[in-house]
């Protein structure tokens, strides 16, 4: 039995859209109340360390508006570690960050990165949030995250997205490969990046995934029909 798939809305860049001319809208309060509306579980938010869209207020004014969970994604950044700790997020997806991407290009390398990530995840856990890594679907990066303590981790979906042919179905199977192993692990399984309407129908059927998290995909298709029903209409796409 497959258990119905949870939609984490992204809603980063209609801060990208406000922060793009400096001003104060759109409210992301209330791009975020409409989201929920819709049928979010929850909202993500990326504060990046170069505050391209996200920015410091939106996460605290967030964590108090929000009716469903928050989930910050961040950087292992000493400064930003901080206002995760003042905050105290539902959950923490830790992500790998370099200044010039456009996104966030790669997965966490938990395994290489395993001394600088366990302090970290141990603080945040011991404040009362679950902490998440965002890792590439490869066992030796669920191995790294299981022995964090880490209880969730993200798989990677961007090359899985970007893929065609062969490459395509390979993708396919590491994403059900991480997930089935992942579950072994006694880890949460979620997935995320690049997904839209159409590309999210071949993962419907992973047994293990739990919450898929979508920004872009969401946002762009709201430009046509708002918020709420960008939501609505995903949430329906992600129906198993
Ligand atoms: N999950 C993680 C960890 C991300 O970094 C992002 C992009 O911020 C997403 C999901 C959402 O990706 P997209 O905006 O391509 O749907």
């Amino acid at each position: 039995m497959l258990t119905p798939l949870k939609l984490g809305v992204n809603i980063d860049h209609a801060a990208t859209l406000r922060q793009a001319r400096g001003v104060d809208y759109p409210n992301l309060v209330e791009i975020a109340r409409l989201a929920e509306r819709g049928g979010a579980d929850g909202i993500t938010i990326h504060l990046r360390e170069d505050r391209r869209h996200i920015q410091d207020a939106d996460v605290y004014t967030l964590r108090k508006t929000l009716t469903t969970r928050m989930n910050l994604e961040m950087a292992n950044n000493p400064e930003i570690v901080r206002i995760a700790l003042e905050v105290r997020p539902d959950e923490v997806c830790l992500v790998p960050e370099r200044r010039q991407e456009l996104t966030t290009e790669g997965g966490l390398d938990a395994a290489g990165q395993f001394d600088a990530l366990r302090p970290t995840v141990a603080a945040l856990a011991a404040n009362g949030t679950h902490v998440s890594l965002f890792i590439a679907p490869e066992r030796k990066q669920l191995e790294a995250a299981a022995e964090l303590g880490a209880p969730y981790v993200e798989l990677h979906t961007g090359a899985y997205a970007n893929a065609t042919g062969d490459e395509l179905k390979r993708e396919v199977e590491a994403l059900h490969d991480a997930a089935a192993y992942g579950a072994t692990l006694g880890l949460r399984v979620n997935a995320g990046h690049g997904l839209t309407m159409t590309n999210v129908k071949p993962l419907l059927d992973i047994p293990n995934l739990d919450t898929l998290n979508i920004g872009h995909s969401i946002i762009a298709h709201a430009l046509f029909v708002g918020v709420e029903q960008a939501v609505r209409d995903m949430v329906a796409a992600c129906a198993r």
